[in-house]
């Protein structure tokens, strides 16, 4: 097991402008300080509400302390240069030929899909720049570094090109980028909350009206991070296929009992009353959908109450309807998700994100340790042969461009 601890790129603050600087004063990475435009923006968890977010409901998350930074330098020529800190392709293209990616050169289409869905907004970028990106933020853990890369750079091109475009906006743009550039159907989730997270805060989407607001995060609580590395080789064809299904059973359900626009209007009653009628795979997409937006929508309204005991049962309930219902965990995510409900101080966990693979969230008393931790570690390597890596983290500024 290995513990992940003291991110470089953090505890940014606000000065009036909303820019922000990091503790120290400067920006989040020395070597992007040459840079014309600095920008960054944290991973997320998703708190709770699990494949709500393209069903019309309501989901939780929260930003999390690693951050992806983007440090932009306009070039006088047409080139668009790409490069990482991280061990991938660097990428080298025209502004004439925006287009996806694909293989090494996979990662640059998160990059390239914010420019070109801004440019088809009316962003003027009239010339090419170079863009380096850095990263405390691990890569394909179930933690958005995909949605972090997409809005520091929304923002980054925006700054240095003179966008106008507010907030909603961006994270909007940021999620057709991924639908259209990188191919993923993915809701706004990942792409609000890295827009809208705050410190100490949750964010609260309603995906049907966009409304996004933020709630409290408790200070009596930390949060908890266990990465498996079972990333599943087709967790994309699996998402793809879950939000296919979902999608049916909508379908279904608006011909059986109509109208009905999304998933979530249908009550758990009458879903019950059409059960036979519906294929058993579709009815156990739509129960887990159906009852997971009522879970998101109690557990804000537990969180007003300071109920934190029944928030945790909430986040265990979401788990298992994920893992039975909706058959997006995998042994190893239920493994971990069982020995953190055994274990002292936690009060909830579950899958976080996409699943099939990826990684679970603890939502502990602040009691909670190392120690604790560990032992979940040493079981899991007992059970599976393999680290288990563990991020304490805590609800941290939201996406910002750097003085
Ligand atoms: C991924 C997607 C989100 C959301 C979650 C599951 O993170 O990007 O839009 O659907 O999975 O809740």
């Amino acid at each position: 097991m290995s513990f992940a601890s003291d991110p470089r790129i953090d505890d940014e603050r606000r000065d009036s402008s909303g820019r922000s600087r990091t503790e120290d004063g400067t920006r989040p990475s020395p070597h992007l300080d040459a840079a014309d435009v600095c920008a960054s923006a944290p991973g997320r968890v998703e708190f709770i509400g699990n494949h709500t977010d393209y069903n019309g409901g309501w989901v939780l998350g929260a930003t999390i302390d690693r951050r992806v930074a983007v440090g932009l330098t306009r070039r006088d020529d047409e080139w668009i240069t790409l490069e990482s800190a991280d061990d991938v392709s660097s990428l080298r293209v025209s502004l004439g030929e925006v287009t996806a990616r694909s293989g090494e050169e996979g990662w640059g289409s998160y990059v390239l899909g914010v420019l070109a869905v801004l440019r088809n907004e009316g962003l003027a970028v009239d010339h090419g720049f170079d863009l380096r990106v850095e990263s405390t933020l691990p890569v394909g853990a179930g933690l958005s570094s995909s949605a972090a890369l997409e809005l520091a750079t929304a923002l980054a091109l925006t700054e240095a090109f003179d966008g106008a475009f507010d907030r909603k906006t961006l994270a909007r743009l940021a999620q057709r980028a991924e639908n259209e550039y990188v191919g993923v159907p993915c809701g706004l989730l990942d792409q609000a909350v890295v827009a809208f997270g705050a410190a100490d805060r949750l964010v609260r989407i309603d995906a049907r009206t966009e409304e996004i607001t933020t709630v409290p995060f408790p200070a009596s609580t930390s949060l908890w991070i266990f990465r498996t590395h079972e990333a599943h080789a087709l967790a994309d064809a699996h998402y793809q296929e879950r939000h296919d299904e979902a999608h049916a059973a909508r379908d279904r359900l608006d011909e059986l009992i109509g109208p009905v626009e999304h998933l979530v209007d249908v009550s758990p009653s009458q879903l019950e009353s059409v059960k036979d009628r519906l294929e058993p795979p579709l009815y156990r997409r739509a129960r887990h959908v159906i009852t997971e937006h009522r879970r998101v929508r109690r557990a804000v309204h537990l969180l007003e109450q300071e109920s934190h005991e029944e928030v945790g049962e909430l986040l265990f309930a979401s788990h298992a309807s994920s893992r039975e219902d909706y058959e997006n965990s995998t042994p190893e995510l239920d493994f971990v998700v069982d020995r953190l409900e055994e274990t002292d101080h936690v009060l909830g966990a579950r899958l976080t994100g996409a699943g099939f693979g990826g990684a679970a969230m603890a939502w502990t008393r602040t009691s909670f340790g190392e120690e604790q931790a560990r032992a979940v570690g040493e079981a899991y390597a007992d059970r599976f042969g393999q680290e288990l890596d563990v991020l304490p983290c805590h609800p941290a500024p939201g996406a910002t461009v750097h003085a």
